[in-house]
């Protein structure tokens, strides 16, 4: 196996990425660090398969990698134009994840990195979406990642590649997974996020009254299973809902679930000023909640209320792809040769080693 540091040699990596860890089958070739390019960033949502059932099927999910998988890594490596020899590493994604996916794809990537001699990465999901944004902007380490998807809802401080420390978390559900299960028990489509958007659209955030959970309690943890029930609660009450109904539930349930990433933020952002008092804030968002208008705003406005700077990388990079996994795999080789052959798959992987997973394993594996 060749072995790469380009800090031995200062020249750019191109590296192969694969994320196979819940319903996106992806493959990207990125070219960095230097240059940040990214080649390729092809993606296969699998969303048709699961929505009949109202999330993703942990072994649908893993049958429909096995199926498509190659045929991403060859588009991907055509459309970057790459022919094995202009790659100098695979990474993929080792975990956390639904752990079927999670096999096809690391261990598609490790027999294509023995055959064509490369080094492999086993890349954390995580520290995927946690590096994003140094791909698509000008930042340093250290900064505070908000990451708000379908499977994780914590507050990480990002101190540098390897180095992170979880600032909070959700208790219960992840933020995507209650906008979810609010849809499917208002009669809403899958996945639900984009669709309570829509109907909020059109409702009064004021005229039910629901919990911001948690918020009376210092620290940086979330809690959104209570306000869930609380919605459930005021409907079950009104059945069988109107139109007008929903749209204000919608819009109560975005409302608060605005104010508790918008008040949790300042709090981060604090704390982030008292680590570090002499660095510049900044928040980088990420996950697919970050496509949610109102959130957004709510947290460019807490970020500008603590003098902060916000990043939210482009959607596409936002939500799982696998360019985020080619780069993490650049950022871990720029630190020194990297081989890992010897690694295994896993479920769970929480980036703050300190930090054990304190929740069961949710819809889309690992809550933490
Ligand atoms: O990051 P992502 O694409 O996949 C993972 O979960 O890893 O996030 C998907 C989640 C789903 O739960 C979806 O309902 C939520 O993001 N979502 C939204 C919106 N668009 C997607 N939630 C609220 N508002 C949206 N506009
Ligand atoms: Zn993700």
């Amino acid at each position: 196996m060749t072995s790469v540091n380009p800090k031995d040699n200062a020249a750019d990596l191109t590296v192969l990425g694969i994320e196979t860890s819940c319903d996106e089958t992806a493959a990207a070739v990125v070219r960095g660090p230097h240059g940040r390019q990214i080649l390729s960033n092809t993606i296969r949502s699998q969303i048709d398969e699961h929505t009949e059932f109202g999330g993703v099927v942990p072994e649908i999910a893993a049958r429909a990698h096995i199926d498509i998988l190659d045929r991403i890594v060859a588009e991907a490596m055509q459309e970057a134009d790459c022919g094995w020899d202009d790659i100098d590493a695979v990474a993929a994604t080792a975990g956390p994840g639904l752990i079927g996916g999670v096999i096809v794809g690391f261990m598609t990537a490790k027999a294509i990195a023995m055959a064509a001699n490369k080094p492999i990465v086993g890349v954390n999901h995580l520290e995927g979406h946690a590096l994003t944004a140094r791909l698509t902007h000008d930042l340093d380490f250290p900064f505070l990642l908000l990451l708000v998807s379908g499977g994780h809802s914590q507050f990480l401080l990002v101190r540098g590649v390897g180095d992170y420390e979880r600032l909070g978390t959700t208790i219960d559900d992840a933020i995507g997974e209650a906008f979810d299960k609010t849809a499917k028990l208002l009669g809403l489509p899958y996945p639900g996020g984009p669709h309570v958007e829509k109907m909020a659209a059109a409702g009064d955030p004021l005229r039910f009254k629901l919990p911001r959970p948690l918020l009376d309690r210092a620290g940086l943890d979330m809690s959104f299973a209570g306000l869930k029930t609380a919605l459930r609660t005021q409907a079950k009450k009104l059945e069988p809902v109107d139109d007008q109904t929903v749209s204000d539930l919608c819009a109560g349930f975005q409302r608060a679930v605005s104010d508790v990433l918008a008040a949790r933020t300042k709090s981060a952002l604090d704390l982030f000023k008292q680590r570090h008092p002499d660095v510049e804030p900044v928040i980088v968002v990420a996950g697919g909640v970050a496509a949610n208008a109102e959130i957004r705003s709510s947290l460019l406005t807490a970020a500008a209320e603590a003098g902060a700077r916000f990043i939210a990388p482009p959607m596409r990079l936002c939500t799982d792809n696998a360019a985020m996994i080619a780069w993490a795999g650049i950022e871990r080789l720029c630190e020194g040769p990297v081989d890992d052959m010897a690694l295994s798959p896993r479920p769970r992987w929480p980036l703050d080693a300190r930090q054990a997973g304190i929740l069961g394993a949710g819809r889309k594996g690992a809550k933490v």
